[in-house]
């Protein structure tokens, strides 16, 4: 299946490198050549002979040698001419860090940054504390925005006895990702959002019944931020008005904080003449308190509070949207596809994705989605368990395509 190509597989210092011999195994046994760089680090963890036997190639380890050949004297630069793709199985917290920093001070990370645009597929591993810090995150995704793909670690018994997620992804996995970007072409064109003006919502509204008390739910920005976060990945312009959230504000992207229906309504709209895409994730409250109390309410007997509706943004919108493509999103606990249908039609929507809040690990809160994408001739695409950020691949895609239609029209 892979015959011809040239696979990089890049091994660092993890306690998962063991793994690494079984992926040249499973990539060799569907006919790819793989050719070996290893750091110092993951010597210490696997034998150098046990890769080159079973890469039937030389492994690569130091930058610097004194044979004179050519091949040995700008390794960095002959080894990444060769490559179809570049994995790296596993990466460690260290050398994700050095690949995002452009620190270019050992063979893997030289070749790495020496690989242009060329895949590169990342299988991280390490401890959880590790991969859930604030600053491996942060290189994760500045990786994501200059093209790298990641392959996300399992969640399970970790090399310190702990659980937690950080586990290297199944061999099975890995070898899915490459084969599916080697043969089924399944990279999404890293810059197919080019110049597009992205205008994303997040989180949920508060209504506020007096000055500490609000009406609200429980949405917590994660679907809103994973598509803003890819949008910019792919190379979008993108603008995120988020209700009140937890999470850090996306880097370079225009973030507008807001609180309720109204404001965020307001920031919509300003924001939505300058935009050539809207996705709105925000759960929006649909009622608002008839009047909000300047002071707190004291505890006294039954308490009656008047709700009118709030302003609906989404038909407003689709009063005026022209060539915009505007995608909503239902949450909804019953008839989700006659609801779902329902709302498109009457927002003018493109595309409306559609959860049922009630099952395990999707919706509010979770950081795995199931959602069904339905588009404007009814078609209805449903989409197993994915993490948000997956979902929010899938519906750029859909958005993506819909922008290809349109100009072929
Ligand atoms: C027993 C042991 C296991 C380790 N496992 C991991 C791991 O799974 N992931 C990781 O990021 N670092 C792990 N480390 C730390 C790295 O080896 C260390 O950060 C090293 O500098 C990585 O170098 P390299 O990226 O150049 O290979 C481990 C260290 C030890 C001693």
């Amino acid at each position: 299946m892979l015959t011809g190509k040239t696979i990089i597989l890049g091994v660092s210092g993890s306690i998962a490198a063991y793994k690494s011999a079984e992926i040249i195994r499973r990539l060799k046994d569907l006919n790819a050549n793989v050719r070996v760089i290893m750091t110092v680090n993951a010597a210490k963890f696997i034998g150098e002979i046990t890769l080159q036997t079973l890469s039937q190639n030389p492994v690569y380890i130091n930058m610097f040698h004194d044979s004179g050949s050519l091949e040995d004297s700008l390794p960095h630069i002959t080894i990444s001419d060769t490559a179809d793709l570049f994995l790296v199985a596993p990466a460690t917290a260290n050398i994700i860090g050095k690949v995002a920093s452009g620190i270019a001070d050992d063979l893997l990370s030289t070749t790495l940054l020496s690989t242009g645009n060329k895949p590169i597929l990342m299988a991280p591993a390490m401890n959880e504390r590790m991969y859930k810090s604030h600053i491996y995150k942060h290189n994760e995704k500045k990786l994501q925005i200059a093209g790298v793909r990641f392959i996300n670690p399992e969640y399970g018994k970790l090399a310190c006895e702990e659980e937690g997620e950080g586990r290297l992804a199944s061999v099975d996995s890995i070898i899915q990702h490459v084969v599916d970007v080697l043969i089924e072409g399944d990279l999404f064109d890293t810059y197919d959002l080019k110049g597009k003006r992205v205008l994303v919502t997040a989180g949920g509204t508060r209504e506020y019944i007096d000055p500490v008390r609000f009406i609200g739910n429980p949405a917590t920005g994660k679907m809103g931020f994973a598509l803003a976060h890819t949008a910019q990945v792919r190379g979008a312009n993108v603008t995120l008005i988020s209700g009140k959230t937890l999470l850090a504000p996306p880097e370079s992207v225009k973030y507008i904080s807001v609180e309720t229906a109204d404001q965020m309504g307001k920031a919509v709209l300003d924001n939505f003449k300058h935009a050539d895409i809207l996705v709105m994730a925000a759960a929006v409250g649909d009622f608002k308190p008839k009047r909000t109390e300047k002071n707190k309410i004291k505890r006294k007997g039954m308490l009656k509070i008047d709700l009118e509706p709030t302003d609906d943004i989404l038909e407003k919108l689709g009063k005026i949207k022209n060539s915009r493509i505007t995608v909503g999103f239902a949450a909804e606990t019953n008839n989700l596809i006659k609801n779902a249908r329902t709302k498109l039609k009457k927002k003018n929507l493109d595309l409306i994705v559609v959860n049922d809040v009630t099952q395990p690990d999707a919706g509010f809160e979770s950081e795995t989605n199931i959602v069904k994408i339905i588009d404007k001739s009814n078609n209805v695409e449903e989409l197993p368990k994915r993490t948000k950020e997956e979902v929010a691949h899938r519906i750029w895609d859909r958005i993506v395509d819909l922008i290809n239609k349109n100009k072929g029209a």
